[in-house]
């Protein structure tokens, strides 16, 4: 319950009592739980000589946020097996389409909010969101089904830490896509329905696990879930690349001159000073010693995403918004981690990193120089103890202009 009223600052506040990057305690249900922070201990979560994930994350978030015996609970030669088909959705070109798409939309939904008083930016987007993820996954959807799909799809991930009936509606609507999906992926097994091969309901459906057998219908749908649920998420991201715009009109500015390095290092820096997850969980595979702290099987971990990302020993000014801090850096797959942390396909990484980059640097181009807009008075504050944590007033916006034919 600590952990879900302190949200983000959960770890944070202790790592600093305790001046120390580890500390043990006990939550979910009184169960040792080991937390750590920081460069060197994200080494040590991902490496699988010493962690699992099977029986790792906790029900709360197996029953909204991620399903039951998807890719994020499995280990070993299966979990490899399923990361390369994940991999293999995101090429070059398959992340160049699901950006053509979500242009379109977004520029056909700017001649609709040029008509309307105001827009509520996390709203539409993730209306936005859900139509491009479906189109590009081979994902059939009625345009009046949209709007109750994206709210289905957006409670997963804001209900997971969430206490009460905001909980219970994410269970539901777990339960309410799951099914949408399984009939979809029995129509594909059926030729009732026939997807393009390069996209997700394709492939998932047709994915042989390390058995040479079809996932079942159930588990199919949970990694279908997996590729169109985080991409409505990339939301979020959008919410904060319009904060950080009105928030820091230098940075701002400095778009103008259209430089695309500039863009890719404002949208580095969005996912690592904004929060997102705030952690990943793992169990101790065997009994190791870390500098003497005893590791004992089947412990549970977390790693502290949030925290590394702001880790004073890694990041200068860890609490100020600098971009340019990502013009000279060195690529590290341990200390920058708002998607988790060393490798793809051996570890539990995030597949959809490059894709949630290039949609966010079109988002960003998109809010520059495709449209003018006013940012009324608004509660524009992040309540840290909030997870997911971002603007109470979801970014109203009002005025809008279109500059697509500048
Ligand atoms: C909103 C942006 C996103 C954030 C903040 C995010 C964050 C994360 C995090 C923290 C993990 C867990 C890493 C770990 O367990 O070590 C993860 C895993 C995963 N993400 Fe993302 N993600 C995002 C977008 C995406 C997208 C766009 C996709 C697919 C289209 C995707 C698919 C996945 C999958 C399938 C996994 C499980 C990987 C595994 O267990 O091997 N994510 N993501």
């Amino acid at each position: 319950m600590a952990l879900l009223k302190e949200g983000y600052l959960y770890m944070a506040n202790r790592f600093e009592r305790f001046d120390s990057n580890i500390f043990a305690t006990r939550l979910l249900g009184g169960q040792k739980v080991i937390c750590m922070t920081g460069k060197e201990a994200a080494k040590v979560f991902y490496d699988n000589a010493r962690m699992i994930r099977s029986g790792a994350a906790p029900k709360r978030f197996r029953q909204t946020l991620l399903g039951e015996k998807g890719i994020q609970t499995i280990d070993g030669f299966n979990h490899e097996n399923r990361k390369r088909m994940f991999i293999s959705l995101m090429t070059e070109k398959r992340i160049q389409d699901i950006v053509r798409i979500y242009r379109r939309e977004w520029e056909s939904a700017i001649f609709r909010w040029e008509n309307q008083k105001e827009v509520l930016l996390y709203d539409d987007v993730t209306v936005i969101l859900t139509k491009t993820a479906c189109e590009w996954a081979g994902i059939p959807i009625a345009e009046d089904e949209i709007v109750e799909r994206a709210g289905q799809l957006s409670s997963l991930f804001q209900s997971g830490a969430k206490i009460g009936p905001k909980h219970w509606q994410g269970r539901i609507n777990r339960n309410l896509l799951e099914n949408w999906i399984q009939k979809l992926v029995e129509d594909v097994r059926d030729k009732k329905l026939e997807p393009k091969e390069e996209t997700a309901l394709y492939q998932i459906s047709w994915f042989q696990d390390g058995n040479g057998k079809l996932l079942n219908t159930e588990v199919a749908a949970v990694e279908v879930l997996n590729v169109i649920r985080p991409i409505v998420a990339i939301a979020i991201y959008i919410v904060f690349i319009a904060l950080s715009l009105y928030n820091y009109p230098a940075e701002k500015n400095k778009l103008l001159t259209g430089d695309r390095t500039l863009y890719e290092m404002f949208v580095q820096e969005v996912r690592r000073y904004y929060p997102f997850f705030p952690f990943v969980a793992a169990r101790v595979r065997k009994d190791f010693l870390l500098e003497y702290y005893p590791f004992k099987a089947g412990t549970l971990v977390l790693l502290d995403l949030y925290g590394t990302n702001h880790h004073p020993d890694l990041w200068d000014k860890p609490d100020q918004f600098l971009p340019q801090r990502f013009k000279a850096r060195r690529e590290n797959p341990f200390d920058f981690i708002p998607q988790g942390g060393g490798d793809y396909i051996k570890g539990h990484r995030c597949p959809g990193e490059q894709l949630t980059v290039e949609m966010m640097k079109a988002s960003l181009d998109l809010l520059v120089n495709k449209m003018d807009y006013q940012v009324p008075a608004q509660n524009l504050t992040l309540d840290m103890a909030k997870i997911p944590s971002f603007p109470n007033s979801k970014f109203l916006i009002t005025r809008i202009k279109s500059r697509i034919h500048e």
